[in-house]
């Protein structure tokens, strides 16, 4: 399962990047709006960082503004994706930009109907929410287990693209239902790493080696 990391902020992109881990970037105007700077030489610069899908989104709401956006971000770097929001006016910008070769992330999924006709329209990556649904009372997770039936079924290549996870147990599951990525904020990837036992042995590992050195000598 590939990891994205879900921010516009250059600093928690470069430190996680460097340690190997992340796949892509994926950004939304609320993260973007948080940092300073132009948002068009941002995402070129997240892009030259992590070298993998960074997504940004369009803010137009009809498909005409929606298709000059798309462009507009495309032309950005190579490695950017266009996000557009589910809607008959973003399923249809999804269909056009994609039948251009332009790679398309369909975002705001709250859905399994809406997943297939992300899929349909040719999406590349199709964005279901687990945190909002969470949020709701609705289980996130059992959306992504129904998106992964259905995509398998027809064997869509629409990639699935787990977002607003909000903590570690979001990235397992998603790992475990076999979905394709996991996008997360730096906290929650730093999460990943941690487990008190790892650091109560490394502690006595340590411990034990510099014990057994103070003997010899
Ligand atoms: O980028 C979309 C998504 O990951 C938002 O997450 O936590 O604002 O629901 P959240």
């Amino acid at each position: 399962m590939k990891l994205f990391i879900d921010t516009g902020n250059i600093k928690d992109i470069e430190r996680l990047s460097d340690i190997g881990i992340i796949d892509g970037v994926t950004t939304n105007p609320t993260l973007l709006a948080k940092e300073p700077g132009d948002y068009r030489d941002n995402l070129k610069k997240i892009c030259g960082i992590v070298k993998g899908p960074v997504s940004g989104e369009v803010t137009a709401t009809e498909f005409a503004g929606m298709m000059t956006q798309g462009h507009d971000i495309a032309k950005i770097d190579q490695h950017m994706v266009v996000k557009v929001p589910l809607t008959k006016e973003g399923i249809k910008a999804c269909k056009a930009l994609s039948g251009e070769g332009i790679r398309v992330n369909v975002t705001l999924c709250f859905s399994p109907a809406q997943a297939l006709l992300a899929a349909k329209a040719g999406a590349y990556f199709v964005s279901p929410f687990v945190g909002r649904l969470d949020d709701v009372g609705t289980n996130g997770m059992e959306l992504i287990r129904e998106i992964v039936e259905i995509y398998d079924n027809y064997e869509f290549t629409t990639q699935v693209l787990v977002a607003s996870a909000r903590h570690p147990i979001h990235v397992i599951e998603a790992a475990r239902l076999g979905a394709d990525i996991a996008t997360c904020p730096a906290t929650v990837i730093d999460a990943l790493f941690n487990h008190p036992l790892t650091n109560i042995g490394l502690e006595k590992f340590l411990k034990d080696w510099d014990a057994a050195h103070a003997v010899k000598a």
